[in-house]
Formats: C-alpha cells, structure tokens, sequence
C-alpha cells in the first residue's frame, strides 16, 4: 500500500494556485460569514469582504437575508463603507448622486434619469449575491447559479440540531491574523496528534487519543472527542457555572465535537457553548480568522454570566496552533519541502487533501 503523503508546495505557497483555489472553494460554494443576529431586524446591515469583494447583507421587510455586491449601478460607486449598520426607512441611498434602492435591491429612486432614452429603473436594481441561512449561520453563494445551502449542507442539516444553534448568542469574538494557508488551520484543526506536545492545558481536559473521527468526506470532515472523568466543559478550569445544553444525550454532554464545514467554518461544539472559527484567506500565505463564543441566552442573562472562562482557555490554545500553523507555512514554503507521510492518526488531513485534489469519491 501507498503511503499517504502531504501535498506538494504548491498548494500552500503559490499565489496562482491560491486564486484558483479561491475560485472554487470560496467564489463557487456557499461561504459562512457570520450569524443571524448581526442582521437582526429588516434593514440590519452587515458588510462582508470576501478577498476584496464587498458584499452588503441585510434582511429585508418579509425577514429574509439577502446580499448584494456592494456598488452602484449608476457609476458603481462602493455604497456603504461602515461595517455595520441600519438602512433607515429600509433604503439604501448612493453616497454619490443619491440613488436609492430598497432592501431587496429595486432601485427606488435615480434623479435626473427620466429625460434618459431608455432608462428603466427595472433595469437597474443592485447585484444580488445568494444568501441563506443554518440554524443561526449566515451564508452566502457567489456563483451565477448556486445549488440550495441544503444540498450543500445534506450531511449536517439535521446533525447538530441537539445544540439548537440558532437560539444561541454571541458572548466573545476575537479575530486573529496568521501567516499561514488556510488549508493547514484545517489541517490542524482536525488532528490532536500536537496536543500533548503543544496544548499542555488542553491536555488536562481532554486526551488526544479520545478522537473518534467520522471517514472524510467533501462536505465536512470531524468527529468528538471525550472530556475527562470530572471536567465539564473546555474552560480554564474544566468547570463549568453556565447549564449544559437541555437537549443533548448524555454521551453529548461529555463529548466536544469539533466540525470542520467546506469550505471555511470550523464549529467545535462544547455542552454548554459554541466556539466558531470562521476563516477568511487573504492570500496563499495569510488567513484572517474570526473565533467566536456563542451561548444560551439563558445562561447569558445569569449576573455571574462570563465568557472569558472559554475564551482564556482556547485563546491560549489557539494561539499555541497558530504557531505552528505559521512554522508550517514557513516550512512548506522552503525549496527544501517535500511531501512527507502521515500517520494513521491523521487520515482527515490525508480525507482534506484528497477533497482538495478533487480525488476522493463524492
Ligand atoms: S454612482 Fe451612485 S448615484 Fe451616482
Ligand atoms: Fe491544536
């Protein structure tokens, strides 16, 4: 048999092969870019910027998400330059000369354009991008013709519906900026063979060998791992004050499942929190990476409600796998690189490049 190699350097370290990558991966699939609650009432705004590409999500007067290129259709004027906002009165209104479009993208207003020969506002409404949501997660398509966010997501729609993701809200978000590809955050994200040698807090709360990891397949790649006998979450201490999830088995309480969901969220699962790392790759070389701590409401609304108890824990942790994720970058990136072998522990990294080569079975 085979040995099962890493990739060659030039998918970590190629800048052409990283807009190739970006055209398949980010422009051409549904991307997560954040949670529903940044859009919360018709006319929330969000912007998002995908490797320059802005991008206007807002929910519009029936309560559905929807996105749009970030440009006028006049002169193409960028709209909005604040991250976030409110769209008063539900209209979206140029900078420029002042037209006005409505939350679903009609153009409402143009002025002066009535003496233009053939002008029709019909014909003018803003640049739709595809947006949807998952239990509480925003996503949005860029394709000219995206397939469902449900037939993307078939293998996990209904998998986490014990944690009741959408009812959860953001208690802590941090963005870290690495130097490194995005594929080896995944890529250590999805093994713990590091851990004893890297995470000595992760270690006292969790045994690396307790990985049970699901075969690879293209839509996601993950499994659980087991929390040790008397700790109840991953936090600092291993305590933990907030309730554990009311719908999870008594198998989920003790587990932390750690998700990775093509092509860039990372959802880590605790019995009492949600950790997001939802990646943004800049260029072949660096990622933008936004980890973020999503809790009951209920546990939030306590006066001892804290999230720093899982933050402080995976910040550090965090911090330590950025580390290496930047020495592989450097590594990879060497004339002296050669693929070299994974070991059995490490089959979702081997599932990982096999999704990347587009050579493992759908
Ligand atoms: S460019 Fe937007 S109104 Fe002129
Ligand atoms: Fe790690």
């Amino acid at each position: 048999m085979r040995t099962p190699m890493t990739l060659p350097a030039t998918y970590y370290a190629d800048a052409d092969h990283f807009r190739r990558e970006m055209e398949r991966f980010f422009f051409g699939a549904w991307v997560h870019v954040g949670r529903e609650e940044q859009i919360a009432k018709p006319g929330d705004y969000l912007l998002v910027d995908l490797l320059g590409e802005s991008v206007i999500v807002t929910r519009n007067e029936a309560g559905k998400p929807r996105a749009f290129y970030n440009l006028c259709r006049h002169r193409g004027t960028r709209l909005c330059d604040k991250a976030t906002g409110h769209f008063k009165g539900g209209k979206i209104t140029c900078p420029y000369h002042a037209w006005t479009y409505g939350l679903d993208g009609a153009l409402l207003g143009a002025a002066h354009m009535d003496e233009t020969p053939g002008f029709s506002k019909d014909k003018f409404p803003l640049r739709a991008v595809a947006a949807d949501t998952w239990d509480g997660h925003l996503f949005l398509n860029f394709s000219e013709k995206p397939v469902a966010l449900r037939e993307q997501l078939a293998g996990v729609w209904e998998k986490f519906r014990p944690w009741r993701m959408e009812e959860l809200k953001l208690g802590k978000r941090v963005t870290y900026e690495l130097k490194a590809n995005w594929k080896l955050i995944i890529q250590n994200y999805s093994e713990c063979l590091h851990c004893p040698v890297i995470h000595p807090t992760l270690k006292k709360l969790s045994h690396y060998m307790t990985g049970d990891n699901e075969a690879p397949r293209n839509d996601y790649l993950g499994g659980h791992m087991t929390l040790n006998e008397g700790v109840a979450s991953m936090t600092v201490s291993g305590a933990t004050k907030r309730p554990l999830f009311r719908h999870l088995s008594d198998d989920e309480k003790r587990r932390v499942y750690y998700y990775w969901l093509n092509p860039n969220l990372l959802l880590s699962l605790h019995p009492d929190y949600m950790m997001t790392h939802t990646l943004w790759p800049k260029a072949h070389d660096r990622t933008d990476v936004v980890c973020e701590f999503h809790f009951h409401p209920e546990a939030m609304a306590r006066e001892d409600f804290t999230a720093d108890d899982a933050f402080e824990f995976w910040d550090q942790v965090n911090r330590e796998d950025w580390h290496v994720s930047e020495l592989s970058q450097l590594g990879i990136a060497s004339r002296g690189y050669t693929p070299g072998p994974y070991s059995h522990r490490e089959s979702l990294l081997h599932g990982l490049d096999l999704v990347v080569t587009g050579e493992l079975p759908a």
